[in-house]
């Protein structure tokens, strides 16, 4: 459905174009729309000498970025998120010439923009990138606001930047190709959006809605670019939506839920925690479900899932260190929310276990 929307809308969604500053004269283009690879060079506002692309295998390349440019694939995967490959490929690029004038063009998912922002602004202490998701994920969300970032084995994005692209190009026909698990995963990160204040997203054309949560992403990151305050709310769901995400990778295929699907999950348990701690009421947590349900969700707890297990593996998300802040609804809408206490979440996560069970 999402697919023939991304191309059926084609003839009556205009292509538009978002500038965010930032401090220091710096600014960001965004180009969204049907066929936008083709403006890249508008886009990026300068010429360069050397032009190199990186992807990884399976991922479509538009032809009007591609042609004359040097390709480096990476590993496949969140594999590909490791210093091993960050020196592989730095080694390539001195080996094609690349210096500080010359421009890295990141097309993929979050995981190829992550990797190439991390590279761009190390590799001889910081060159140009243009970001081009190539995921509904990463249009929405991992392609805007410069976070970048490789793993270490003790956990994700442990090494990282704040770095800007040059601009971002958010081309709707690179979805043709996307597999139905990503979709999802996508449709996961959008949904987040409705909760923090985009009211009606679920009825939205695709092409609208990806507009949408971008320029949402866009305004809070231009405001808070170094994930201090505001950018904390995007976590909404993402509390217990990592818990769940990690605990499901640990147990292999089979059981594993992509980001956005423990995303949706997480939003809906996560709606439970307030109301137990007095923040909304039940009607709270029936909008919150039926919207969830609305989008497609199942927000039924896995089989295998237990609330100490749950609890534990939040205590390892790097951004749980020591208390619990969780991003939850409220009177005023989604704030961020210090000093949760550990045994209400437990007892949330066993609640929502419980459901399932009745
Ligand atoms: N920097 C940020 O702010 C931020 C935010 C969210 C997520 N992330 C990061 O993003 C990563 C996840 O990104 P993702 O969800 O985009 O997944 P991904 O980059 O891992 O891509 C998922 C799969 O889809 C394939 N694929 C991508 N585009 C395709 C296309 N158009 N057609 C066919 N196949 C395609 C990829 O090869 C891969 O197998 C994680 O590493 C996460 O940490 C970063
Ligand atoms: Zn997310």
């Amino acid at each position: 459905l999402s697919r023939s929307l991304a191309q059926g809308e084609a003839a009556r969604f205009p292509t538009e174009h978002l500038v965010l500053n930032f401090p220091g004269s710096r600014h960001v283009t965004i180009a969204i729309g049907h066929g936008v690879s083709s403006e890249w060079q508008t886009v990026v506002g300068e010429s360069f000498a050397n032009t190199v692309i990186i992807t990884q295998r399976g991922i479509p390349l538009p032809s009007a970025l591609s042609e004359g440019v040097s390709v480096i694939e990476i590993a496949q995967g969140e594999q590909a998120k490791t210093l091993v490959e960050v020196e592989r490929v730095a080694v390539r690029l001195v080996e094609l010439g690349v210096t500080r004038k010359d421009l890295l063009v990141a097309v993929g998912g979050g995981t190829v923009t992550d990797f190439t922002g991390f590279v761009a602004s190390i590799y001889h202490r910081g060159l140009s990138y243009l970001n081009v998701p190539t995921t509904l994920l990463a249009m929405v969300d991992a392609a805007i606001g410069g976070k970048t970032g490789v793993n270490l084995p003790l956990g994700k994005n442990l090494l990282g930047t704040f770095y800007q692209p040059t601009g971002i190009i958010v081309d709707l026909d690179l979805l043709a190709s996307l597999p139905e698990q990503e979709w999802l995963s996508g449709r996961g990160e959008m949904v987040k959006y409705e909760f923090l204040g985009i009211a009606g997203l679920g009825r939205m054309s695709l092409p609208e809605q990806v507009l949408q949560c971008v320029r949402y992403k866009a305004a809070v990151v231009t405001v808070d670019e170094r994930d201090s305050s505001e950018r904390e709310r995007l976590n909404y769901g993402h509390s217990i939506g990592h818990a769940l995400e990690a605990l499901s990778l640990k147990r292999g295929y089979s059981d594993r839920l992509s980001h956005g699907v423990a995303v949706a999950k997480g939003l809906y348990v996560e709606s439970l925690l307030a109301m137990r701690l007095g923040r909304i009421g039940l009607e709270g947590v029936k909008r919150h479900r039926l919207t969830l349900e609305k989008w497609g969700f199942d927000l039924s707890a896995p089989s295998w899932c237990r609330a100490h297990e749950v609890v534990s593996a939040m205590g390892r998300d790097k951004k749980n260190f020591g208390n619990f802040r969780v991003a939850l609804d409220g009177p005023n809408g989604v704030e961020v929310v210090g000093g949760v206490p550990v045994d209400e979440i437990l007892s949330t996560v066993a609640q929502w276990i419980a459901e399932g069970k009745r």
